[in-house]
């Protein structure tokens, strides 16, 4: 089985995960959206300082098969919302999300954090309703003119008496 390792997102890398996420849309995401739906969510693979700034601006962790990236999920700490969440398409299905997921979860509960969110597309949905979070009714957005879906979720962090009482 491949080697992965995982590092926190470093200065510099954030042109190799827009490639990565343009990937993971157009050919990852291309059983639940069509072709005009994924042009809109990633019309080009995203860069430069503002989307550097973005990864650099949570809790970002990075999959690694050697000096390859092959995933990546970022976490809000502050607010709890998990912000992204990308595999690279060969990658898929190997247990990387849930990987760089159990790694997030785990720092928002050391943090204290009583509930996380998420915007789930169609394929982030299935994967985090596995990891146990509840999904709200679909919602239509718009892209560059294009509508698109996605699911509010959510999962509670306190533990079930904590919620009962
Ligand atoms: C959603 C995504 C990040 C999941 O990554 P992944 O590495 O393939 O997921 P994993 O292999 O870690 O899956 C972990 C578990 O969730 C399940 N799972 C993953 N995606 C699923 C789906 N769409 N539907 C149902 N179950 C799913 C897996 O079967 C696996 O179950 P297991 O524990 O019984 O083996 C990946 O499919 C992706 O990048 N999609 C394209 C881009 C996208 O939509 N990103 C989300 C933006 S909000």
């Amino acid at each position: 089985m491949t080697e992965i390792t995982i590092h926190r997102f470093r200065a510099g890398e954030g042109d190799l995960l827009g490639q990565l996420f343009h990937r993971s849309v157009h050919e990852g995401a291309a059983g639940a959206y069509d072709a005009a739906q994924r042009a809109a969510w990633s019309p080009e693979p995203p860069s430069g300082p503002v989307w550097e700034a973005r990864l650099a601006g949570g809790l970002t962790l990075v999959a690694w098969t050697g000096r390859d990236p092959v995933g990546f999920m970022m976490l809000i700490p502050e607010t709890g919302h998990l912000d992204l969440a990308f595999v690279a398409p060969e990658m898929q299905g190997q247990g990387v999300a849930a990987m760089l997921y159990g790694l997030l979860e785990r720092s928002a509960r050391r943090r204290g954090l009583a509930r996380l969110t998420t915007d789930a597309s169609e394929l982030a949905r299935g994967f985090f309703l596995k990891q146990g979070w509840q999904d709200g009714p679909r919602r239509r957005i718009e892209r560059h003119g294009i509508a698109l879906h996605n699911y509010p979720m959510a999962k509670s962090l306190k533990p079930a008496l904590e919620r009962a009482a």
